[in-house]
């Protein structure tokens, strides 16, 4: 089977970062703009969630963080910092199940109610878990038992359910709620992927196919959230050290190195704030050491003097070595398209200019024949009026 690839630059009809232009992970990340910002976490009692809202709280957004854990996410809300520049900024935990739509429902709902901008600007769909049953353990999905017994009950695939249909389910929300969050303001989903979502993850399968869903929602959405002024990106760790990650795991990975938090954050954050930013993916990987200086599309440290930066594409300097750990992924996503993803792009765009056409000639009608009509209507009747009186004041 052969798929036209019709080798047309899609970017600016989807309004994402321009295709020749990577995210210059080199400059330094305009956290301004975090200020004032409502940003609601889920799963962010712990681990990449919490350490996003210390972060973003510490620029003066407005932290709502949602959990199934209620300890954790309110411990968390209570250390966060408040700048004292900012007396209006708002922190607040509510306790939510995301596999359970009604608690999603409420918490959007209640978010709005709380936020001190009136709405919310940035939705993050970071709670997950992993499996504990898996093929090492030589019980779940992969192992079923009993299934030839009547009434052998479905498999529960939890991680499936909290990784990709409640994600979806929040993305769901997100893009009713973002777009009332009022004229002129930055609407950002930040997904959290996973490498796991664009390799193969062997003994995790439901984690695996989980994160493959996420990537997947984060490329259909880059190519038409622009419709709802939504801005979409991923962000996809490598195993990091969260307590997510079992001492197995950890076991598993020894001398060959986790990503850590802070690079996590430093890209999540570069998505968070820098609002030119649309339909990108940043992966995180274990700090790499990169031999030498780069050109063309190389990589080039964030800061001199630390010990490990968020890098971005741009020329290299000199020819020292360092230690890098974010890279772009999947930057030419509507650059090559197919025949079906470049007619609907097309015709999205075409659909949005018949209807503001559609629009102001129904205006045009409204204003120019029935608003006209009512107006001589309003003036005949004023001037009956008026003779009436006239004829009224005559008699006496
Ligand atoms: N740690 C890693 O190695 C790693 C790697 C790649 C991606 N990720 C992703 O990062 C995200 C955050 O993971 P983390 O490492 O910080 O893990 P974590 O275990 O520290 O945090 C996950 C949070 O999600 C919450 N949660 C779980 N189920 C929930 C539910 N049903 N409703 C509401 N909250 C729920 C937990 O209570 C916890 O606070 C996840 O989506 C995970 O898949 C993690």
């Amino acid at each position: 089977m052969t798929t036209p690839n019709l080798g047309f630059d899609l970017t600016p009809l989807t309004r994402t970062s321009p295709v020749g232009k990577p995210i210059d992970l080199t400059s330094p990340t305009p956290l301004t703009s975090l200020r004032n910002k409502t940003i609601l976490i889920t799963g962010g009692a712990s681990g990449i969630g919490a350490a996003f809202a210390a972060r973003w709280a510490s620029h003066g957004a407005n932290i709502f963080v949602a959990d199934i854990n209620p300890v954790s996410g309110a411990a968390v809300v209570a250390s966060l910092p408040t700048p004292l520049f900012d007396k209006g900024q708002k922190h607040h935990f509510v306790k939510c199940d995301v596999t359970v739509w009604d608690d999603q429902l409420r918490l959007f709902q209640e978010v709005v109610r709380l936020s001190p901008t009136g709405g919310i600007d940035a939705v993050v769909p970071n709670a997950g878990i992993y499996e504990k049953r898996s093929t090492a353990t030589g019980r779940g999905y992969e192992d079923p038992v009993r299934l030839d017994q009547p009434g052998a009950p479905e498999p529960r695939l939890d991680v499936l359910k909290t990784n990709l249909v409640a994600v979806a389910w929040t993305v769901h929300l997100a893009m009713f709620w973002l777009p009332r969050n009022g004229e002129g303001r930055d609407r950002h989903i930040l997904l959290i992927g996973s490498i796991a979502g664009i390799t193969p993850l062997p003994g995790l399968p439901e984690y695996c196919a989980a994160k493959h869903g996420v990537t997947g929602l984060w490329r259909a959405l880059s190519g038409t959230g622009w419709r709802h002024g939504v801005r979409c990106n991923l962000l996809l760790p490598y195993f990091t050290d969260t307590p997510m990650l079992p001492w197995q795991g950890m076991g598993l990975l020894a001398g060959a190195g986790v990503a850590e938090v802070r690079d996590v954050v430093e890209a999540g954050t570069r998505m968070m704030a820098d609002e030119g930013i649309r339909g990108k993916a940043l992966a995180v990987t274990a700090p790499a050491g990169v031999e030498g200086g780069t050109d063309g599309d190389g990589t080039r440290v964030l800061a001199e003097g630390e010990e490990v930066k968020v890098v971005g594409t741009g020329t290299g300097k000199d020819g020292r070595g360092r230690r890098e750990a974010v890279w772009e992924v999947m930057a030419g996503d509507y650059e090559h398209v197919e025949a079906f993803v470049w007619r609907f792009v097309r015709l999205m765009n075409a659909l949005i200019v018949i209807r503001g056409w559609v629009g102001f000639l129904a205006d045009c009608v409204r204003f120019g024949w029935f608003r006209r009509r009512e107006e001589e209507k309003a003036t005949r009747e004023r001037r009956r009026r008026r003779a009436e009186e006239g004829r009224k004041n005559k008699t006496w």
